[in-house]
């Protein structure tokens, strides 16, 4: 009997509004190139390792389902913060998987992640190699912090920029109206860890009818609490309200992040990453503090990373072309690789697939160049701005039912 040609897709790392394109066009590239069973891993590799998977022919039934999916925030499959550890340090754990693998027929297998998804990647077709086994490992971009290397940009970026940005023009709005005789200030915190790309997109708040942020603070260029409450004071002698962005990652010049100097969380995942949160309520409580004006914390936490009905046409599109590239690319027998976005045009915006070895992108992280942040580092510059507008433009409308957005969920 003709061996089956199966292949398994999985998520993990961070959510963002469009993980569940790229899943759609892993899904329906599979189909078309004729492969039998699609798998999903349910909490990618974690789940993977419990041997929770589905097959995705018992969830997707239709086109419709197909376009549900692409607007349904978050990991359908489930996603996980999951260190493979090294193969010297626990070879069984690479024979368990491999000998699941085997068992489903699978050919090739498909993760779609950020940088330290794309470890788990790199690991796994380096040991099939090693080992000589035959299955394909692909990695599919994703995240809203656009920190991956050699790829333009990431999907889920642009959706969680144009949230960003949206929000900021609004939280303006809010606080134009409310500051008549009192001053006030707005601090808003913005997602990206060590990368300033999603706090730097509230500049993009700066239209015709807006004045933007007064200030945007990125985690690339050291931040000075003392500088800060100048500039601050400065600005309230011009103007009775200003909204300032900063990144929950921003650190004194020590290295300390100022979410810490609040004490902060404990938490650090598998990756060694602290959870970074509170940066906006320690600079809203040491700005009233100082200068005993009204302060506002604004933490846009998980909704920038869920607001599907917020999407980006070019980011839902994006995310669906890379998630069938890698399908392809797995099916023509490359391997230990990621597809990543080529811009080729600016205007008109034109973006193709291209691919990596995943050797250079796992476990790295692509920063805002620092002449793309002006000389006092409390802004972007109009390069900045250029570079993320394109990204966007458009949106996905949501399936609207009794007022608010469908989404497809998985039933087990
Ligand atoms: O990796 C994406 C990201 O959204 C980061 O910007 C953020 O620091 C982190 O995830 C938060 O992760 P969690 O929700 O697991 O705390």
């Amino acid at each position: 009997m003709a061996k089956k040609r199966n292949i398994i897709v999985g998520q993990s790392g961070g959510p963002t509004s469009v993980i569940n394109s790229s899943l759609a066009g892993v899904y329906k590239t599979a189909k078309e190139r004729g492969f039998h069973k699609v798998y999903g891993m349910l909490h990618g590799i974690e789940g993977f390792l419990d041997e929770m998977y589905v097959d995705l022919s018992t969830q997707i039934h239709s086109d419709m389902d197909i376009e549900l999916l692409k607007r349904t925030p978050s990991a359908f499959l489930g996603s996980c913060r999951y260190k493979l550890p090294d193969i010297h340090e626990n070879p069984e754990i690479y024979e368990k998987i491999f000998s699941i693998l085997d068992k489903l027929q699978i050919e090739a297998f498909i993760y779609i992640g950020g940088n330290d998804s794309m470890d788990t990647i790199k690991k796994l077709s380096d040991y099939a190699i090693v080992k000589g086994h035959a299955q394909k490992f692909l990695g599919v971009p994703k995240t809203i912090d656009n920190d991956l290397a050699l790829t333009d940009h990431t999907p889920g970026f642009g959706s969680a920029a144009k949230y960003i940005a949206t929000s900021t023009k609004e939280v303006i709005r809010d606080a134009m109206g409310l500051s008549y005789k009192r001053k006030m200030i707005t601090i808003m915190e913005i997602m990206g860890r060590n990368a300033g790309w999603l706090t730097g997109a509230t500049a993009l708040a700066k239209t015709e009818e807006c004045c933007g942020p007064d200030l945007i603070y990125l985690p690339e260029v050291p931040f000075d609490l003392e500088k800060f409450l100048k500039k601050c004071t400065d600005l309230l002698k011009k103007k009775p309200s200003i909204v300032v962005a900063v990144s929950e990652g921003i650190k004194t010049p020590d290295g300390t992040y100022v979410c810490q100097l609040a004490g902060g969380s404990d938490y650090v995942d598998a990756f060694g990453h602290t959870q970074l949160a509170g940066t906006a309520s320690y600079l809203a409580a040491y700005l009233a503090s100082q200068t005993g004006h009204k302060t506002r914390a604004v933490e846009l936490s998980t909704l920038q990373r869920s607001a599907s009905h917020m999407a980006s046409r070019v980011d839902i599109n994006e995310a669906f072309m890379v998630g069938g590239a890698a399908v392809k690319a797995a099916d023509e027998g490359d391997t230990g690789k990621m597809v990543v976005i080529d811009r080729v045009s600016d205007d008109p915006y034109m973006s193709a697939a291209g691919i990596y070895d995943v050797h250079k992108i796992a476990n790295n992280e692509k920063l805002v160049p620092r002449n793309w942040v002006n000389r006092e580092g409390n802004y972007v510059t109009q390069d900045f701005i250029n570079y993320v507008e394109p990204l966007i433009q458009g949106d996905y409308q949501p399936f609207m039912v009794n007022g608010l957005p469908q989404h497809l969920v998985l039933r087990r």
